[in-house]
């Protein structure tokens, strides 16, 4: 079942990584089983930071999306039904699972995506185990959290996950969708299937019913037959906003409920109260975490034009430190980027804001001669109207502007299409409140940025999507 491949050499190479078991080929996990995709085609899962080959994984098609919703559907006569408390102990047990094979998703996670394994260990991991606690803790207190409301679940909830937190949103999306008594059909990334498949081994061990979650690899259009699916009551989507779009005009008219979680361009704020060095530690996070593919990354600065200098000569001192690397290791701030496509688009936005005429800084740190990398970049000086103020690029790419007010920048941050989340950094608490209130996004972080937990519902205004998922909020999404 387990073969042993590349990835070994890669884990040998770092001492927490010493055990990883990957297939060399990966089924679809429909109705409990592990089954062939009806076209025979598989595609390479491979990893950024060398290009070279980890797994293969199936292909799905439109017959296959179908035999996954038909399993859920017949899985959700029984689970909607079996006690909210016997729910509860197989999300726990998922989470226990998770918990004990820590180490080996964390090294799957930075092999498949790119992202540092210091990353990947202390943050995407637990906070994807702590999800299914979390909820699994809901399961059997729905009547306290929904008090005097008859609420049930909808049914079989398609849900859509992008590459950039490839464990935690399936953990995001898995979680509440159990605890409420709805069963799943997730759609993995297609540069990101490895840990949802490894999830899927963990979710057989834990012995839930068959067909209760089904796990379908592949492209756009496995989506996107999975959004069309008749028997699909409840889309959950985390993606771009071009998909977004698509995905609501293909469920308008029917029935389906649907949680869009969309793009962002959020404001990090720097007013010159603010204790500078924590900021400048705050700025790094926003926006270099991850190395930018965040959907909530701090990626317009806005910073009070008194301490603009002072912030901006800190703030590349800070960025020179920055260790550009193979993900695997422990010392690597910023590791590859998840695609070769991804890369091109980040490079594409920095070469129109080198056109533009922006002051452009870029760390001179060492790259990997192969593999996709991108330099920490900052763009000082950029004007509002500017596609780099204005678009996600999804990288480690930071634009400056300067402010003089608390209304020129509230103004300024709400100019954007978009409305995920916002960073205040202020010595004064009314200043918090007055922004908090004002400004236009799903989550304000106050002296800190980046903060994520399973109690904190998260989600966005405008062309950011809508819904909440986390939370009690997060569960609400997934009745009626
Ligand atoms: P994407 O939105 O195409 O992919 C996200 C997920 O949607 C993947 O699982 C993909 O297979 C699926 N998908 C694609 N087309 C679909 C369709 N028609 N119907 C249903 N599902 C579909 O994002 P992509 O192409 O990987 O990245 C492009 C840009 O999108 C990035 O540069 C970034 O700006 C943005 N993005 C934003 C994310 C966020 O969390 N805000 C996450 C991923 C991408
Ligand atoms: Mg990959």
């Amino acid at each position: 079942m387990s073969t042993k491949n590349n990835a070994w050499e890669y884990a040998d190479s770092i001492e927490s990584a010493s055990h990883i078991n990957l297939r060399k080929q990966y089924g679809l996990y429909i109705d409990g089983k592990w089954v062939k995709p009806s076209s025979n085609k598989y595609f390479s899962s491979s990893n950024p930071h060398d290009e070279k080959h980890i797994a293969d994984v199936s292909e799905a098609n439109e017959d296959d999306v179908d035999r996954a919703v038909q399993a859920a559907a017949k899985a959700y006569k029984l689970w909607s039904k079996i006690s909210a408390a016997e729910r509860g102990k197989y999300i726990f047990r998922i989470a226990r699972l998770m918990q004990e094979q820590a180490r080996e998703l964390a090294v799957i996670e930075s092999l498949d995506s790119g992202k540092p394994i210091r990353e990947a260990r202390d943050i995407d991991i637990p906070l994807a185990c702590n999800h299914f606690f979390y909820y699994a803790g809901w399961a059997d207190k729905l009547e306290y959290a929904f008090p005097n409301q008859q609420k049930k679940p909808l049914g079989v909830a398609g849900q859509i996950i992008p590459w950039n937190f490839p464990l935690l949103m399936a953990a995001w999306k898995i979680a509440p969708a159990l605890a409420t008594g709805n069963t799943v059909v997730l759609k993995p990334a297609e540069t990101t299937s490895l840990t949802a498949l490894k999830l899927a081994e963990i979710i057989e061990a834990s012995g839930i019913p068959s067909g209760v979650v089904n796990i379908v690899t592949g492209f756009g259009d496995t989506g996107a037959a999975l959004v069309a699916h008749p028997k699909v009551s409840k889309i959950a989507f985390t993606g771009s906003t071009a998909v977004g779009k698509l995905i609501q005009k293909t469920i308008a008219g029917s029935n389906k409920k649907a949680t869009l979680e969309l793009g962002g361009k959020s404001a990090n704020i720097i007013f010159d109260d603010a204790p500078i060095d924590q900021a400048v530690e705050g700025i790094i996070n926003g926006i270099f975490f991850n190395q930018g593919h965040v959907c909530c990354a701090g990626s317009r600065l806005f910073v009070q034009e008194n301490i603009a200098e002072k912030v901006i000569r800190k703030l590349k001192h800070r960025m020179q430190s920055l260790q550009v690397g193979n993900p695997l290791d422990k010392n690597t701030d910023i590791g590859a980027i998840n695609s070769k496509e991804q890369l091109k688009i980040i490079q594409r936005y920095i070469d129109i804001g080198i056109k533009e005429g922006s002051e452009f800084f870029q760390t001179d740190c060492a790259l990997p001669v192969q593999g996709y990398y991108c330099r920490p970049t900052l763009f000082v000086n950029v004007a509002q109207s500017s596609i780099l103020a204005q678009e996600e690029i999804f990288g480690p790419v930071l634009t400056i502007q300067t402010f003089r007010t608390v209304d020129e920048v509230i103004q300024k941050a709400n100019n954007s299409p978009y409305g995920l989340a916002a960073g205040v950094w202020t010595d004064k608490g009314s200043k918090i409140f007055n922004l908090t209130s004002k400004l236009k996004a799903g989550v304000v972080w106050a002296n800190t940025y980046n903060k994520f937990d399973p109690s904190s519902p998260f989600g966005g205004y405008k062309e950011s999507g809508f819904g909440r998922e986390g939370g009690l909020h997060g569960l609400g999404a997934y009745l009626k």
